[in-house]
């Protein structure tokens, strides 16, 4: 045996470390440990392979620094440190899953990396409004313990027009630099091109400028696009995403989750939950913590904490009554 106990613990903590440099440091020193003992050829072979695997060293992405874009970035991206957690959330059980598993392959790429995988990191969530997409990049931001970068894709494209392409470069660029969580937001304004005054030339530019960035994503990163209008996108775009994730109405039990959690402050004893399901009834999750917050307040400002059960049917049905306005 060449490598000694002690080079053995000192490669661990270097690994442990991510100091590449104190590691190859440390596995010279077993190749000239082995010289010294006559193990000419093996010394030959380890110098061989450190050299190797130093000339390939993958610069690793920086640890998440707190990071606020600058310069030409901050007009093009919002960045933000979410506090929201997924558990936070009422989600459909399906969507619970798939989202466990986004974050345990994030949490474990190290040794999916080991063998030659790459976790999920590329997201598309579609569904009708107020159901939770961009919130689910929140949560996924804050359970990573990474910043969230917001780029809102029809913003860009109307406000930049023909430089539309070159200025996502300047954020793809950004992003192979820094571990964050990017959410593309209004996503399908890269399909519904026309309608936002460009040529066809230059919306296939933006195009194929995002499936290049989308194609090079570093794993370490999650990108996510976020769209209510699933049908504008081209199907070849959905093959590019890693998962594909469907957001949908609350169903009645979940609604009522929401209500109940958005009221957890209050006190609720007199609610009768169950007969609030029909006024629940095609509300989106964001209609619903809307209705219940009015509740809320007009208990707080009528001077107590108590939630009644007719204030909050008015609210709700008030809620109904802005859909149809
Ligand atoms: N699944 C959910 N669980 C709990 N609250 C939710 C959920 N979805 C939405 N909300 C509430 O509604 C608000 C708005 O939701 P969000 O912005 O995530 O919707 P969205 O799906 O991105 O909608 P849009 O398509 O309009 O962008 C959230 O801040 C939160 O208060
Ligand atoms: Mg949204």
């Amino acid at each position: 045996m060449t490598a000694s106990a002690d080079h053995l613990k000192a490669l661990l903590s270097a690994h442990a470390a991510r100091d590449d440099d104190r590691f190859y440091g440390v596995a010279m020193q077993v190749a000239a440990k082995s010289a010294r003992q006559g193990h000419g050829k093996l010394a030959a072979e380890l110098r061989e392979l450190i050299d190797a695997a130093r000339a390939q060293k993958i610069p690793r992405l920086a640890p998440t620094p707190v990071v606020q874009p600058r310069g030409e970035l901050a007009n093009l991206l919002t960045a933000g440190y979410p506090e929201t957690r997924l558990g936070d959330m009422t989600l459909a059980p399906e969507v619970h899953t798939l989202l466990d598993k986004v974050l345990h392959e994030q949490r474990q790429r190290g040794r999916l990396e080991r063998f030659g995988f790459t976790p999920v990191h590329r997201l598309l969530l579609s569904g009708p409004p107020g159901t939770g997409k961009s919130m689910t990049a929140a949560a996924l931001a804050k359970e990573l313990g990474l910043p969230l970068f917001t780029i809102r894709l029809d913003g860009l494209i109307s406000r930049f027009m023909g430089e539309t392409a070159s200025k996502l470069r300047t954020i793809f660029e950004a992003a192979a630099e820094t571990r964050a969580v990017y959410l593309f937001d209004e996503f399908d304004a890269l399909g519904a091109d026309r309608a936002a005054g460009n040529d066809v030339g230059e919306a296939r530019r933006i195009l194929n400028s995002f499936l290049l960035f989308l194609d090079q994503a570093p794993p370490e990163s999650l990108v996510v696009a976020a769209t209510n209008h699933r049908q504008l996108l081209d199907r070849a775009l959905f093959r590019r995403f890693d998962l594909a994730i469907l957001y949908g109405a609350p169903s009645t039990q979940q609604a009522i989750e929401v209500l109940r959690r958005r009221l957890s402050e209050m006190d609720t004893s007199a609610v009768r939950w169950l007969e609030l399901g029909v006024c629940t009834e095609k509300l989106s999750h964001a209609e619903l913590v809307k209705a219940a917050e009015s509740a809320a307040k007009r208990a707080i400002l009528g001077g107590d904490d108590v939630i009644d059960q007719q204030h909050l049917t008015d609210a709700l049905d008030e809620r109904h009554a802005l859909r149809h306005a």
